[in-house]
């Protein structure tokens, strides 16, 4: 099977070839969480631009790089200090690997790396943004002043999406605390850990019931996942320690 991401006829990355692509890169971002940043970035208004805060080697980058391309075109800005706590203590860096993976998979001239924590990054940014997906620190805090610090920029039917929300405290607090919570978020969709919902104003009681059930269906999906979680995890932890013995 070829390693490229586009179609022999046309410049449009196939969702297939990008999941083959993503799945040999390392990382811990799933073929259906893939597929949906691939439609939200598809529909992403060029008149922002998507920002990734934690790239790593690439996985989700290359999924949002494929659907930009394959969509609307909207630049995608991939920020990351590629410096995680066990590579520099060898001195070494992510980058490279990233910059590779972005060029086999076809979409490094859709991608924009900035090599820089979030927190950098946001210092004098000033560019309108359609589509914030946040996967960088984990910790409640920094996910929290992630979305605050990028949320200023987003255009007014942006979308943010969270990776690691349900099974993660930090993350799933954001979601709560700042989505659902103060209600200026509708259209939530999930898929593997990753959570998306689009900006909206007050919403008309129709528009509000829908967002209410929308609700309903995510807290559903949760308890199954996390259930699910609990049990796999504890299968392993009796499995290890018979192994042991
Ligand atoms: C879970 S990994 C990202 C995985 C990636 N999205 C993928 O699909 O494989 C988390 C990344 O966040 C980065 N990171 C940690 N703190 C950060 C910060 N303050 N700003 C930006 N990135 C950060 C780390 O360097 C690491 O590469």
């Amino acid at each position: 099977m070829s390693r490229s991401a586009f179609s022999t006829s046309g410049r449009r990355p196939r969702p297939e070839a990008v999941e083959d692509i993503s799945a040999g890169v390392e990382g811990w971002f799933g073929p259906e969480e893939g597929r949906l940043l691939y439609r939200l970035a598809a529909e992403a208004d060029p008149a922002g631009c998507i920002v990734e805060i934690g790239s790593w080697h690439g996985r989700s980058t290359i999924w949002l790089g494929a659907g930009a391309k394959a969509g609307r075109e909207a630049r995608v800005v991939a920020i990351d200090p590629h410096t995680g706590t066990y590579l520099r203590e060898h001195g070494e860096t992510t980058e490279a690997a990233l910059r590779a993976n972005l060029a086999r998979a076809g979409v490094l001239d859709q991608v924009e790396i900035v090599v820089a924590r979030s927190e950098e990054a946001a210092t004098g940014w000033s560019r309108p943004i359609s589509l914030l997906w946040i996967d960088g620190d984990h910790a409640y805090e920094s996910v929290r002043r992630d979305l605050l610090l990028w949320g200023r920029h987003l255009l007014p039917a942006a979308v943010v999406a969270l990776h690691d929300t349900f099974v993660w405290p930090g993350p799933e607090r954001v979601v709560q605390e700042l989505l659902i919570g103060p209600g200026r978020y509708t259209s939530f969709l999930h898929a593997e850990t990753t959570t998306a919902a689009r900006r909206c104003g007050q919403l008309a009681p129709r528009a509000a019931l829908v967002r209410r059930a929308g609700l309903v269906r995510r807290a559903l999906y949760g308890m199954r996942l996390r259930a699910y979680d609990a049990n796999t995890h504890g299968f392993a932890t009796i499995r290890d320690a018979l192994a042991r013995g």
